[in-house]
């Protein structure tokens, strides 16, 4: 087993740690107090290749592996999670599964804009009274002939006021159950498709979260995704490559809390030495240090496994849970080395905190992805 990067890999890490210090982290603490979206970065995101990673250079993407995408979503996370939280929408989502579900025309429309970054995309399943329990969507697609006509809600979704491609999940044939449930590529302004008001969020606020509406909404057939009640199937085989950017994310976060409470303890002095001298906080930072190498080994792993095309439900769960519950540990711990200090935006940590809840509840609760695992390994 080689754990050396490529030169390649290296050059991306690089270029998403200069982008990010250049262009993200002035202005992060502004954006998250008042909930901006970060729409200047992201257009550069996309001018750079960072929208759509892993996609062939034929369909507008730069043509990357997983594990360089790992490394950059972790770059971006440690500086801004809600830029690097659109990153994961548009890479792992919506680029991946148009690239690897949809038609020839389809991906000519919808997925060149979007892997070069022309445009940013969205992706729809979780709905008011169905977010873990994703079969129980009451959202319909009903087939009229030459159409289907789309009517239900959509809620928390990242990127719903940006985004000009969203992929809707809805039930054409509620009687089959999860077997009769499709997806489809909705457009921005089409008639019948609001976009509700953008929610007050405890973190990752410069992400852009909305409801959505759709009443009697006509969705051309051409733009179904795969054969009928292939929806289901599309979603949770999108999920399990999605879990790796948001364990990636989740990385991330923990990354910068760890190197900005580092470079603390060994300033700031108490009782006449670097507090870093203090055992109680040198074992936090010894602790920070075991479970991120290890959270970026899970990542790692499931991501080579992703680019050797194996089955990747169970390794990007495992991901996801362990860099999740890294982010929300070593985040608290952060503020609390900072003390004082860390309760307050400037220091980041409080932000990096708030942030890092967010990785245990979407893309799949903790216990969802505990579910997704103990399934897969009772198997
Ligand atoms: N990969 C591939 N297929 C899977 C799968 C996986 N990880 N998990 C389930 N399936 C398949 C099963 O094989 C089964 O298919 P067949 O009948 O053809 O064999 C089908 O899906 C139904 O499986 P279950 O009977 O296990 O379904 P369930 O109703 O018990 O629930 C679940 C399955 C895993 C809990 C699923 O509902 C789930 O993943 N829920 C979480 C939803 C989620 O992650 N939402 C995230 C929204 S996007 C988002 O959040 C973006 C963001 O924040 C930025
Ligand atoms: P519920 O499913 O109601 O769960 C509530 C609690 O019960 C959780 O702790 C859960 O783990 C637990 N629980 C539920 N079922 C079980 C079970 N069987 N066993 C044990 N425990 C269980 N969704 C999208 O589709 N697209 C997006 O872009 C998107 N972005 C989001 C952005 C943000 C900021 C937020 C907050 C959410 C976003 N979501 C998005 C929705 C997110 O995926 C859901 O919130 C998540 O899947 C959980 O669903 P829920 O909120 O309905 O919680």
């Amino acid at each position: 087993m080689d754990f050396k990067l490529t030169e390649e890999q290296l050059m991306i890490q690089q270029a998403a740690r200069d982008f990010a210090q250049t262009e993200l982290l002035p202005g992060v603490i502004e954006r998250d107090e008042h909930s901006k979206f970060p729409a200047e970065a992201v257009k550069k995101m996309g001018e750079l290749g960072f929208l759509g990673m892993m996609v062939d250079p034929k369909y507008g993407g730069a043509g990357l592996d997983s594990v360089s995408y790992v490394l950059a979503m972790e770059e971006i996370a440690k500086v801004d999670a809600s830029a690097a939280v659109v990153m994961s929408v548009n890479n792992s989502l919506v680029c991946a599964g148009m690239e690897k579900y949809c038609s020839e025309e389809q991906k000519q429309k919808y997925l060149v804009p979007l892997a070069s970054g022309e445009v940013i995309g969205a992706f729809c399943l979780s709905e008011p009274e169905a977010g873990s329990d994703a079969t129980s969507q009451k959202t319909t697609a009903v087939d009229m002939g030459d159409h289907y006509l789309l009517n239900g809600t959509k809620n928390w979704i990242t990127n719903g006021g940006t985004a000009s491609t969203y992929l809707v999940i809805a039930h054409t044939h509620p009687e089959k159950g999860h077997k009769g449930i499709n997806a489809f590529i909705v457009e921005k302004g089409w008639p019948g498709f609001e976009i509700g008001p953008k929610e007050k969020k405890m973190g990752i606020r410069g992400s852009d979260t909305h409801s959505l509406m759709f009443t009697d909404v006509k969705v051309p057939k051409e733009n179904r995704i795969g054969e009928d009640g292939f929806g289901f199937a599309f979603a949770m085989n999108v999920l399990n490559g999605g879990r790796i950017g948001i364990a990636s994310q989740a990385l991330g976060i923990a990354q910068g809390a760890y190197e900005l409470s580092l470079k603390y303890a060994k300033e700031r002095k108490a009782f006449k030495t670097e507090i870093i001298n203090h055992q109680a906080i040198a074992f936090k930072l010894a602790d920070m240090a075991v479970n991120i190498t290890a959270a970026r080994m899970l990542c790692m792993k499931a991501a080579a496994e992703k680019d050797n095309g194996e089955d990747i439900s169970i390794s990007g769960a495992m991901a996801k849970l362990f860099a999740s519950q890294t982010a929300m540990d070593t985040t608290v711990e952060a503020v609390q080395i900072h003390g004082g200090n860390g309760y307050v935006s400037e220091y980041h940590v409080e932000r990096m905190m708030r942030d890092a809840k967010i990785t245990q509840i979407y893309e799949g609760t903790s216990e969802i992805q505990k579910i997704v695992i103990s399934r897969g390994i009772a198997k």
